[in-house]
């Protein structure tokens, strides 16, 4: 039996949005799927059963912090990612390669390694390609990532050509230093939104004969339809029969936009993250729960929701909550946001099944906007 299989159930006809399923050695992946983001071994908030109960299939968690806290050592130890945080389904782990882009400040990058100074008390971390895949199989995901260089979008091109290349270098020394059969290990498309930066990015990758490709470097501050324009000419780069997966993206219309572009996978902190900030996702667009007008509302967040947040309280109970500052709201908003999150990705699915996905975003923007 071989540990990983993925298999297309549906194209859409009017599209490049896929229907396929992704067996991992912790189950079976319906995708299109949005992965909830548990970088330091949690979904903030969130009980791993409450991730099950709102569809979540495989979440996410990220090499840099987990090495730096509690260590990846202690993780395995403690019998492994999955066992560690009590979450028995897949788990992707990000290499670290983000925080290359996201802790400049703290980091020094050649062309061997990368060391970070530990945003938490100081300590060195060095990340090489040998490094991020060690610590990767001691976490023990199913799905890892290359190491690789996320560069500002607006970077010069000789920058951007650099960071491609190095990137490419580095996948191939993952490659060869990856040992675990049963951990997928997916390369990193680089090349910010050049068309040329990124046919060459894809043309390194390629030959590796990775079981999956991620797209990365992108929603770092482009512009949306930037976005759009860099999938319409990169997934068609990447193999058919293959998962791709679009990293750190992002708003829903982002997601129903990679869909339709041939993307299967999805991560973000905007749900979570936006929860902790008293943002409410709905069928009918965000609502800052704040607001005075829900002071007295009886009915639920979002009346299209059957997420046991819109089950069990109303908008008046969840504002008062932010107005007070109780961690109830957070916990109870996080658990809607991703609910919602997954009911997106659902009705996508059907839509693609129909040849419709199109339509779904039509739709999807004339009530949400
Ligand atoms: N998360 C979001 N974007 C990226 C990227 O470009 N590389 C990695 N490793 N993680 C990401
Ligand atoms: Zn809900």
């Amino acid at each position: 039996m071989p540990h990983f299989q993925f298999h297309l159930d549906h194209t859409d006809a009017n599209s490049m949005a896929r229907v396929g399923r992704w067996d991992t050695p912790h189950g079976t992946v319906e995708t299109p799927a949005f992965m909830p983001v548990g970088t330091r071994g949690s979904v903030k908030g969130v009980w791993p059963h409450q991730l099950q109960e709102v569809g979540a299939q495989m979440i996410l968690a990220n090499t840099y912090h987990l090495a730096l806290r509690p260590g990846e050592k202690v993780v395995k130890e403690l019998g492994g990612l999955h066992r560690f945080m009590n979450w028995n389904g897949p788990i992707l782990t990000d290499s670290g390669g983000f925080q290359i882009f996201s802790l400049t400040e703290l980091r020094q990058l050649d062309n061997d390694k990368v060391v970070f100074k530990s945003h938490v008390d100081g300590s060195l971390l060095e990340l090489t390609p040998a490094r991020a895949m060690q610590i990767q199989e001691d976490l023990g995901a199913d799905c890892i990532m290359c190491l690789d260089e996320c560069p500002p979008h607006d970077a010069p091109v000789s920058r951007l050509e650099e960071a491609v290349d190095r990137t490419t270098r580095w996948a191939q020394l993952c490659r060869d230093s990856h040992q675990r059969e049963d951990q997928a290990l997916f390369g990193i498309v680089q090349g910010a939104t050049n068309p040329k930066l990124r046919e060459r990015s894809a043309q390194g990758l390629l030959p590796l004969e990775f079981p999956g490709y991620a797209v990365g470097g992108l929603s770092v501050g482009e512009a949306p339809e930037e976005m759009y324009s860099t999938l319409d000419v990169t997934t068609p780069m990447l193999p058919v029969n293959k998962p791709r997966y679009l990293m750190g993206v992002g708003r829903p219309i982002d997601i129903i936009e990679g869909v339709l572009r041939g993307i299967d996978l999805f991560d973000c902190v905007m749900p979570t993250r936006n929860a902790r900030n008293a943002t409410a996702f709905t069928s009918q667009g965000k609502i800052k729960m704040r607001n005075l007008k829900h002071q007295t509302d009886t009915g639920p967040l979002d009346p299209e929701c059957d997420c046991p947040t819109c089950t069990d309280y109303s908008r008046g109970f969840m504002r008062h909550l932010f107005t007070v500052g109780e961690m109830l709201g957070p916990m109870l908003l996080s658990v809607h946001n991703l609910a919602f999150y997954q009911k997106v990705v659902r009705e996508l699915k059907t839509a693609i099944m129909a040849n419709a996905g199109m339509e779904y975003r039509a739709e999807f923007l004339a009530r949400t906007s």
